[in-house]
């Protein structure tokens, strides 16, 4: 069993007042302002046009937060926030902050939600904002390209020469996967928005006579086929489980004999309280999405069964879910 939390470790929880100043610093784009530079407070404030004497309440705190430091009247970016909050730098992960601020007001109806169990939103982010949803998978591109090839070597798919990627993003992972397989060819099939933003990243891997793009939406437009792989990666969490089992189905009709049916998402264990980060996932999809959920290794097993698949199997706890189409 674990430990009892402390009353300090429950006051900590519930204070998020550090959170909103990241966030409100990143919206403002505070170190963007000052750069590689040291610049005075009145500086910053010109270029943010912003009441200086508000914004240096904001300043301090960033400095205690070690995201700046402070000599004399002078502020400094640190190194990691010129890595990664300074727009310019290639590593800037401000994106990804600008989408949990953009949702902040969605949080805020979370009692309302819980009380009465209806969704507050009504389409989600690469809906609402595409722009915003793109600048969000290139981040995440960016951290998936990390992890993406371990990923693909241990999928063990040698030998398959067809993938489809479904609501494959800007490619990360059909990316990886042809780096890592010299044989293999991949369709990316996302929204057209979404789209634009892979054609460049393909581009940039050098892959474009390997990966082809189908823009769409899956739910409604033929997947085209057959395939060897089928790839769903964190796409099943923004859909019902209705969507979910009709849209497994559908990618299993475009597999061919023997192919593999490969969904990577978020799952919830049986009883629904872990992982830890999930089951707060879970509460970032209820308020965030039109209709979206985490759902259980065992409800993905259904779908791939539901849809004709045998030798359903857990590749990876509540991450990684398989079935082969007989
Ligand atoms: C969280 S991203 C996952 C991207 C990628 N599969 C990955 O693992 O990095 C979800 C993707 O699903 C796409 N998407 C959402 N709804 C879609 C739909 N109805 N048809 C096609 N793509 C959709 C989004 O545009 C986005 O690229």
């Amino acid at each position: 069993m674990s430990r009892e939390l402390s009353l300090a470790e429950i006051f900590q929880l519930g204070y998020y007042w550090e959170t909103k100043i990241l966030l409100t610093a990143v919206k403002l784009d505070v170190f963007s302002a000052i750069g590689e530079q040291s610049r005075d407070l009145d500086d910053i404030a010109g270029r943010l046009r912003a009441n200086a004497p508000t914004l240096s309440l904001l300043l301090n705190a960033l400095v205690a937060m070690k995201l700046l430091t402070k000599e004399g009247e002078s502020y400094r970016n640190s190194s990691t926030a010129l890595k990664h909050l300074v727009r310019h730098s290639p590593q800037y992960v401000g994106h990804l902050l600008l989408l949990h601020d953009a949702e902040w007001n969605n949080w805020g109806q979370l009692e309302e939600t819980v009380r009465t169990g209806n969704r507050s939103v009504d389409r989600h982010v690469f809906e609402t904002d595409p722009e915003l949803g793109g600048n969000v998978l290139a981040v995440l591109n960016r951290i998936g390209q990390q992890s993406g090839p371990d990923f693909a070597k241990r999928l063990k798919l040698v030998g398959r020469e067809r993938l489809l990627d479904l609501g494959g993003g800007v490619g990360t992972n059909a990316i990886a996967f042809c780096q890592v397989y010299p044989e293999l060819r991949a369709t990316v099939f996302d929204l057209p928005a979404t789209l634009k933003l892979t054609e460049k990243t393909v581009k940039e891997a050098g892959l474009e006579s390997r990966i082809s793009l189908q823009s769409g939406d899956f739910n409604r437009d033929q997947l085209g086929g057959p395939y060897d792989v089928v790839l769903m990666s964190d796409i099943l969490h923004y859909q019902t489980f209705q969507m979910n089992q009709d849209l497994v189905a559908k990618a299993v009709v475009s597999l061919a004999p023997g192919g593999r049916l490969i969904i990577k998402d978020r799952f919830l264990d049986e009883a629904g309280t872990g992982p830890a980060w999930t089951t707060a996932f879970t509460i970032h999809i209820l308020i965030n999405t039109q209709h979206g959920g985490c759902y259980k290794t065992s409800e993905a097993m259904q779908w791939l069964a539901h849809a004709g698949c045998v030798s359903t199997e857990e590749l990876e706890k509540t991450a990684v879910v398989q079935g082969v189409k007989p």
